[in-house]
C-alpha cells in the first residue's frame, strides 16, 4: 500500500494545477537569453525551517536567479563590511520606483535600498575580493551554502546580460559619480551581471528561503550561510523593498518578506517556519512572476501564514503553575517530611513554561513570577516545554531573576541546557547574582533540591548520611521487638559504593532492600533512550519489594547515589516467613499495600494537576 500523500503536498499539487490555467503576463526579453524560457514552466517548492521539502511542477528546471541574488549579496556585504559601513552606502527605504530606475537619493547619491539595481550593484561592490573573479567566487560559494549545493554561473545569460546591460552601466557610473562606488564600476558591474546569471532551480529557491527562515543556517546541511543578526536586516529590506513598487500590495496580500527576479522566480520567507520558492517566467508589469504572486497569496491564505497575523496570546506561555504542597520530587520521604511539605509547600512555587519565549511571553511569565506573594521563598521554572528563546526574552527573565534574587529569594531553572543564551544573558545582566540561580537537568532534581532547602529551613530534614536502625524503617512500623529480631536474623547486610548498581532492569529478584545509610535512586530508560530518575530512597526506606510479591524481573535499575549500607531480605527468606512468622509476613505486606496505596494516591493527585 503506497504511503499517504502529506496534506501540504496535496494542497500544493491542487494549487499548481489550478494556477497552471493562469497564462497572464510576458516572459522578460530585455535580456535576450531570458526570452528563450518556456512560459509554461511552473514550479512550487516549500521547505520548512527544519528541512522538510514539498515540491510540485518544474522544480528541477534551471533558470537564472536574477534579482533574487540581491538579498543574499546584501548579506555578504554586511558580513564583509559591517552594518554601519553598508548603511553609509545603501539606505533602506522603498523607492516606490521600478527596479532599474536610475534614481539615487538627492545630495548623497545613495541608492534608496539594496533591492533596486542601484543598491544591488553597490552591495556587490562591497563584497570582499576587489576584482570580478574573486567577488563572484565568494558570491557563488555563499549562495551555494544557502542552496545546500554548489552553484555556477550560466555563461550564456551572463554574456547576454553584459552585452545589453547599458542601463545598469549607466547606474554604475552614476554611483561612481557620487563616490558611492569608489572605483571604476567595470569590475563590480561584471560581478553583478554574473551574480544575476547564477543558475538555480525552484527547489534551490525554497532551500535558500528556508535557510533565511532558519536564522541563516541551511536546515539540511547545517552549514551557516550568514550571521543570525544580519538575517533580520536582510528580511527587513525584503519585506519593505523586495517586490519593488508592488511591495505594499504584497505585504497586504501575502505578508512575508520576499524577493522576485525577472526570470520568473519568487522567494518568500516566514521567519522560524518555512521558505517558499516559486518559478514561472510570465511577469506582470512590475517584473514579478504572475503565477508566483498568485501562488504565494494562496499559500498564505490556505495556511494562515501572514506575518501580521496575531500570534497566540502571550498568556498561554504558562503551561502550569504549582507548588511543593502538591508536587513531589521522586525522593521518597518520611511521613513527617511529607506532612511538612504538604503544610509549608506553597512557599515554593513551580512555573511550567511552554512554546516560544519572546518579549511578550517572557514579560507575561515574569509578571506572573513577580505577582507571587511574600510567603514565597523560591520559584522553580521548568523549561521542558519551551521551544525557543530569543535575546529579548532572555533579557526580561534575567532582570526578573535579578530583582527576585535581590530580595533574598531563590530561583531554580530546569531543562535550560537547550538555551545557552539564558545563562550567557544572566551572567551579563546580573553578573553578581546569577551564580545563585540553580540549574537542573530535570524537574525531579530541581524539586528535590527545593524540598531539601525547605525542610532544612523547617529543621525537619532527615539527612541520608545519618544511619537508621531496622526499627526505624517505614515498612516495619508497628512490628514488635520479637518480630524485628526474627526479621533481623534473616537480613543480610550489603554495602554498595557510590554509582554501583544494586539491581538492573530484567534481573531476577534476589530480595528486598532496606536502606540503612546513604542515598539510592531508581532509574528507567525512556522510549527516547533518555535515563529518567523515578524514585530516590533515603535511610529507613525500602526498594525491590515488588520482587517479593510477584517474583517478576526487575523493572528499574537501582544505583547508589552515595556509599550505601543496606539490609537485604532474600526472597526465599520472605517466602519462609509464611511458616516462620506468618504474622510478621502479614504485617509487612499490609504496610506495603498501605505504602503503595499512598504512592498511587499521590500519582493520581499529580496526574490530576498535569491534566488540569
Ligand atoms: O539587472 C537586471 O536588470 C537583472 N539582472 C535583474 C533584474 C530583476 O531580476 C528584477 N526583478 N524583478
Amino acid at each position: 500500500m503506497s504511503a499517504p500523500v502529506p496534506p501540504i503536498q496535496k494542497i500544493l499539487e491542487s494549487l499548481h494545477s489550478e494556477l497552471l490555467e493562469n497564462r497572464d503576463g510576458e516572459v522578460a526579453t530585455y535580456i535576450p537569453e531570458l526570452g528563450k524560457a518556456d512560459p509554461e514552466w511552473f514550479g512550487i517548492c516549500l521547505v520548512t525551517a527544519d528541512g522538510q521539502v514539498y515540491q510540485v511542477g518544474e522544480c528541477d528546471q534551471s533558470f537564472t536567479i536574477q534579482s533574487i541574488s540581491k538579498p543574499f549579496v546584501y548579506g555578504i556585504a554586511l558580513e564583509d563590511r559591517g552594518k554601519e559601513a553598508v548603511l553609509e552606502k545603501i539606505w533602506m527605504e522603498p523607492s516606490g520606483e521600478a527596479f532599474n530606475a536610475i534614481s539615487l537619493r538627492p545630495g548623497t547619491g545613495k541608492p534608496e535600498n539594496p533591492m533596486i539595481n542601484a543598491g544591488a550593484i553597490t552591495a556587490t561592490s562591497l563584497v570582499n575580493g576587489g576584482d570580478t573573479d574573486s567577488m563572484i567566487r565568494r558570491i557563488v560559494r555563499v549562495l551555494g551554502i544557502h542552496a545546500g549545493r554548489p552553484l555556477s554561473v550560466d555563461e550564456s545569460v551572463y554574456r547576454s546580460e553584459s552585452e545589453t546591460g547599458h542601463r545598469n552601466r549607466a547606474i554604475g557610473y552614476m554611483l561612481r559619480n557620487f563616490e558611492i562606488l569608489e572605483e571604476d564600476p567595470k569590475a563590480c558591474l561584471e560581478a553583478y551581471f554574473m551574480q544575476c546569471s547564477i543558475s538555480v532551480t525552484c527547489r534551490d529557491l525554497g532551500m535558500m528561503a528556508a535557510t533565511l527562515a532558519n536564522g541563516g543556517v541551511n536546515p539540511c546541511t547545517g552549514e551557516r550561510a550568514v550571521s543570525r543578526d544580519y538575517v533580520e536586516n536582510i528580511l527587513s529590506v525584503m519585506g519593505s523593498c523586495g517586490m519593488y513598487d508592488a511591495a505594499g500590495e504584497w505585504v497586504y496580500n501575502v505578508g512575508m518578506p520576499a524577493k522576485s527576479g525577472v526570470s520568473g522566480g519568487i522567494l518568500a520567507v516566514l521567519p522560524g517556519q518555512l521558505g517558499i520558492g516559486v518559478f514561472s517566467p510570465r511577469l506582470d508589469p512590475c517584473g514579478n512572476s504572475v503565477r508566483g504572486i498568485e501562488t504565494c497569496r494562496e499559500i498564505t491564505r490556505k495556511f494562515g501564514l501572514h506575518i501580521f497575523q496575531v500570534p497566540r496570546l502571550a498568556t498561554e506561555v504558562i503551561r502550569r503553575t504549582g507548588s511543593l504542597a502538591r508536587t513531589r520530587s521522586s525522593r521518597l520521604r518520611s511521613a513527617v517530611e511529607m506532612e511538612a511539605l504538604r503544610q509549608a509547600g506553597d512557599a515554593i512555587r513551580i512555573l511550567e513554561l511552554q512554546g516560544d519565549l519572546n518579549f511578550g511571553t517572557a514579560e507575561f511569565a515574569s509578571r506572573e513570577f513577580m505577582r507571587a506573594d511574600d510567603r514565597i521563598r523560591e520559584m522553580v521554572l521548568d523549561f521542558s516545554h519551551v521551544t525557543g528563546m530569543n535575546s529579548s526574552a532572555a533579557g526580561v527573565l534575567a532582570m526578573a531573576f535579578g530583582s527576585w534574587l535581590e530580595t533574598g529569594l531563590r530561583v531554580s531553572v530546569c531543562r535550560c541546557e537547550r538555551f545557552p543564551l539564558l545563562e550567557e544573558t544572566l551572567s551579563r545582566v546580573i553578573p553578581d547574582q546569577w551564580r545563585k540561580v540553580g540549574f537542573f537537568d530535570d524537574m525531579p532534581d530541581a524539586i528535590e533540591e527545593a524540598e531539601n532547602q525547605l525542610l532544612e529551613e523547617l529543621e525537619l530534614r532527615q539527612h541520608s548520611s545519618e544511619a537508621v536502625g531496622i526499627e526505624d524503617c517505614q515498612l516495619l512500623s508497628g512490628l514488635n521487638l520479637e518480630d524485628l529480631e526474627t526479621l533481623g536474623s534473616l537480613l543480610k547486610p550489603i554495602a554498595f559504593e557510590e554509582g554501583e548498581s544494586v539491581m538492573k532492569v530484567g534481573d531476577d529478584p534476589d530480595g528486598m532492600y532496606f536502606l540503612m545509610r546513604g542515598k539510592a535512586s531508581a532509574w528507567i530508560r525512556t522510549e527516547a533512550g533518555r535515563e529518567r530518575r523515578v524514585a530516590t530512597f533515603s535511610p529507613g526506606m525500602n526498594f525491590g519489594e515488588m520482587g517479593l510479591i510477584n517474583h517478576s524481573p526487575r523493572s528499574a535499575e537501582v544505583r547508589a547515589d552515595s556509599r550505601i549500607e543496606t539490609m537485604m531480605l532474600p526472597v526465599e527468606a520472605f517466602d519462609r516467613l509464611e511458616e516462620l512468622g506468618p504474622r510478621l509476613q502479614v504485617a509487612i505486606l499490609s504496610n506495603l499495600s498501605a505504602m503503595l496505596a499512598d504512592r498511587l494516591r499521590e500519582a493520581n493527585e499529580e496526574l490530576a494537576q498535569i491534566h488540569s
